[in-house]
């Protein structure tokens, strides 16, 4: 029987692992254990509910405006003792957060295979995003099995000097995420605040986006739809306290915006699925509005989801006040550009990526994806 622990902590790990975890779980061969290092709380608690995934281990390390190094050394600290007694086959990280350079890291010094999910992103620019740009790249000289959601992340790799042989394409796991969650039938009563108007979906979170970068989205945000009175914005808003306490000083005031408690996956993929556009520096949701042909614009500078953009779907404004609303404004009144952004693709997988990752762990072979 071969062991396989799984580690994760923040929110967009959760969903993109939850539903690696229930696809183990399926494998006779296999034995599956959960370590969640708790680098977010209730964020990550929504969706281990969401995927009824109970961890067999909680590191609980999450304080409040944690530091890089709180994440870090905490996590060293607490995770070797149940790396030693466990004795995993191999642990599987998933992307690029401080929890999974600090489990990597710790499974380095002790010796145990890593397996890499959502392997090979890269911006190159070490700083943005900062500090998940350094941990992806950290995480790859550590490797031994890398899961490549696409060609151009396994193309990344091979540049990079990886063993082709450990390089696997599978697509990624949050289109698997993605198969059950979007609803004809779904209703929020936020969706029924904006009723017939076009719904602007915001989120913002970046670490290098926190301070005057963040001010100059919202008020850009902002500007745009005082101009424009067909749209309603929906923002659940992050639950870091520095983004609350930016978003209510630029926004608190807005009727135009509806600033909410972080929504449940399904809720999420739900809203993405409805919105006219999104403004976004999150990874996960520059995967997600691709697939329901919806516009995004990607407030940051750098982005390591090339895919997206070359689609045309995603389009990267920056964080200047003035090239967001400039974007913002372009995308909303001309309708030719809009129509050229809202096609629906799929670049980042079929929702089979769980299977043959799993395949891959039990038996060495596996169905690459192949992207049309
Ligand atoms: C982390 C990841 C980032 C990822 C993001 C997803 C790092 C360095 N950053 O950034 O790559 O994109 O998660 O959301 O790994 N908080 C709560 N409850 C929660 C979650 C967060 O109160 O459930 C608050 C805490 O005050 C915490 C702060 O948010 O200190 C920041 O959390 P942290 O994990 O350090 O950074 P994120 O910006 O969430
Ligand atoms: N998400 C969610 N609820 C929210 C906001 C986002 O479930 O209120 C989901 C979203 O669908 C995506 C993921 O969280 O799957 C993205 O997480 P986040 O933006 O926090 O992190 P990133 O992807 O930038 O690392």
């Amino acid at each position: 029987m071969k062991k396989v622990m799984l580690v994760f902590g923040t929110r967009p790990e959760a969903i993109k692992m939850c539903p690696l975890v229930n696809e183990l779980k399926k494998r006779s061969s296999i034995q599956t254990i959960v370590c969640v290092t708790g680098q977010h709380r209730q964020m990550l608690e929504q969706v281990l509910a969401t995927f009824n995934v109970v961890p067999d281990y909680d590191l609980y390390i999450m304080k409040e405006k944690q530091t890089l190094f709180d994440i870090t050394t905490n996590i060293l600290n607490r995770i070797k003792e149940i790396l030693e007694k466990e004795k995993p086959d191999v642990v599987l990280v998933h992307g690029d957060t401080s929890t999974t350079f600090a489990a990597s890291l710790a499974c380095f010094y002790l010796h145990i295979p890593i397996g890499h999910v959502e392997a090979g992103l890269r911006t190159y620019n070490i700083f943005s995003p900062y500090p998940e740009e350094f941990n992806r790249q950290a995480v790859s000289i550590l490797s031994k099995y890398n899961f490549a959601p696409t060609q151009m992340a396994a193309d990344n790799l091979i540049r990079e000097g990886k063993d082709p042989n450990s390089i696997f394409i599978t697509g990624n796991t949050v289109i698997d995420a993605m198969q059950h969650t979007v609803k004809e039938d779904y209703t929020h009563p936020e969706l029924d605040w904006v009723g017939n108007g076009k719904l602007i979906f915001i989120t913002a979170h970046r670490r290098e986006n926190l301070g005057e970068s963040m001010h100059h989205m919202f008020r850009a945000i902002r500007r745009v739809l005082d101009e424009h009175p067909e749209c309603k914005a929906v923002y659940p808003i992050h639950m870091n306290p520095v983004v609350r306490k930016a978003a209510a000083e630029e926004l608190g005031d807005c009727s135009k915006i509806h600033i909410i408690e972080p929504i449940g996956v399904f809720d999420c993929h739900n809203f993405e699925a409805r919105c006219y556009l999104c403004l976004t520096d999150s990874g996960g949701i520059q995967e997600e509005c691709p697939s329901y042909g919806r516009p995004v614009l990607v407030m940051r500078n750098t982005t390591e989801r090339p895919e997206g953009v070359q689609a045309g779907t995603l389009r990267l404004v920056g964080t200047d006040e003035e090239m967001i609303y400039k974007n913002f404004k372009k995308l909303l009144e001309n309708q030719e550009d809009y129509n050229k952004m809202a096609q629906a693709c799929n670049p980042y997988g079929d929702g089979h990526a769980c299977e043959r990752i799993a395949d891959i762990l039990e038996k060495g072979t596996y169905s690459p994806w192949v992207s049309e």
